[in-house]
């Protein structure tokens, strides 16, 4: 018996492809986001290294998130923690669309740019136009010494690890916790913070590693499941509140990877136009979770059920059925649908698997576009 060795298989430690190997590193990862940085005891968050002058984060009347692509859909969900925890406005701009806008104070808006890269052409033009008016910027990446960490008056650091697939997969989550965790020092400085509440996703992110592994224990049944499906003509993700940007993100995984048509849609959009696509050869994969409106979701599995479309549910407890194909979730709070992300990612992975696809290294994309 032979193994067969060649250095870049020892770099993907023994996983076939990067990206296999970067969605089983994310309970590691998701502990090296919260390590030294949350007390669940006392309801605290203590993030190293903001500069944030006294009294800013008390006047600010908006916070402007801006990214691209999954770094996009970690915003779309960290609005929702922001406005919920630390009763803020904030709001989320493609960055590649970014204008500072009307009616608003420099001095009273906080503007945030996402990045695993720090190198993203787009994003780096948006707070750079920020940084113009004197707008305070506060760059949240992967990347220590990045353009981006260098550039903005504040940088936070997700601890990810080196991320080499060209779709991003763990450090979705960890972007997603990282800007959780800044939501409650918002909070705490706002006057804002809920004990229960605070303790409760502080509790959460100490469960989250542990969930994510779980998912992963539970490969070979997702594989199974998206081998059945891989012949789909289109393939739709739907979801409400924190569920949507957990279907935008699975689609653009799939998408990314597989070549497969695939879209994102909030669950109740899907009667106002995208229903027209839904056949018995379009898999629908839908969230259905704490934070996501599970019922009112449900009545749309039920349409496009009636239609004749599969279903895959990722499911918490007592939202499941027994008459289709679903995964669990465990309980886990505003945090399930994080857990929801890592079935679809590993239903993407195996999508694009079973056809052959170049996973690592998709056509016409790149890890990092550094052009405008
Ligand atoms: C590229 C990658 C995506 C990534 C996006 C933003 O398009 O292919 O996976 O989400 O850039 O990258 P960033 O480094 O700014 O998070």
């Amino acid at each position: 018996h032979t193994i067969e060795w060649s250095p870049d298989a020892a770099e993907k430690g023994g996983y076939d492809h990067y990206m296999l190997k970067e969605i089983f590193e994310q309970p590691t990862a998701l502990r090296q986001a919260i390590a030294g940085r949350i007390d669940p005891i006392e309801g605290r968050v203590e993030l190293e290294g903001l500069s944030i002058p006294d009294g800013f984060l008390e006047g600010v009347d908006e916070i402007q998130f801006v990214a691209c692509g999954t770094s996009y859909h970690a915003c779309l969900y960290a609005k929702q923690l922001m406005e919920e925890f630390a009763d803020v406005r904030a709001t989320v701009e493609f960055a590649s669309e970014y204008a500072v806008g009307s009616g608003r104070n420099p001095e009273r808006t906080l503007v945030v740019g996402v990045s695993q890269s720090g190198e993203t052409a787009d994003t780096l033009r948006a707070l750079r136009m920020a940084s113009r008016v004197g707008i305070r910027t506060l760059g949240v990446t992967n990347t220590v010494g990045s353009t981006m960490a260098r550039e903005c008056d504040d940088a936070l650091y997700i601890r990810a690890g080196p991320e080499i697939g060209v779709a991003a997969t763990k450090t979705f989550a960890s972007q997603v916790i990282v800007l959780a965790m800044f939501a409650l020092t918002v909070a705490d400085v706002r006057g804002e913070l809920d004990p229960r509440a605070a303790r409760k996703l502080l509790e959460n992110l100490q469960d989250l590693p542990g969930a994510v592994q779980s998912v992963l224990d539970n490969n070979d049944a997702i594989e199974e499941v998206a081998d059945a499906y891989a012949g789909g003509e289109a393939f739709f993700f739907i979801g409400r509140r924190l569920g949507g940007p957990v279907a935008l993100e699975g689609a653009l995984k799939l998408k990314e990877i597989s070549y497969d048509h695939a879209e994102g849609f909030p669950a109740g959009e899907l009667k106002h136009g995208p229903l027209a696509l839904v056949t018995e050869e379009t898999p629908v994969l839908a969230i259905l979770t704490d934070g996501t409106r599970p019922d009112e979701t449900r009545n749309n599995v039920k349409e496009v059920q009636s239609r004749g479309a599969p279903v895959i549910t990722l499911a918490a407890e007592g939202y499941q059925s027994d008459d289709e194909v679903g995964f669990d979730v465990p309980d886990l709070g505003l945090l399930e649908p994080l857990v929801a992300n890592v079935y679809l990612q590993l239903f993407a992975y195996h999508v694009a698997d079973s056809k052959g696809r170049a996973i690592d290294r998709p056509r016409n994309l790149a890890k990092s576009v550094t052009v405008e």
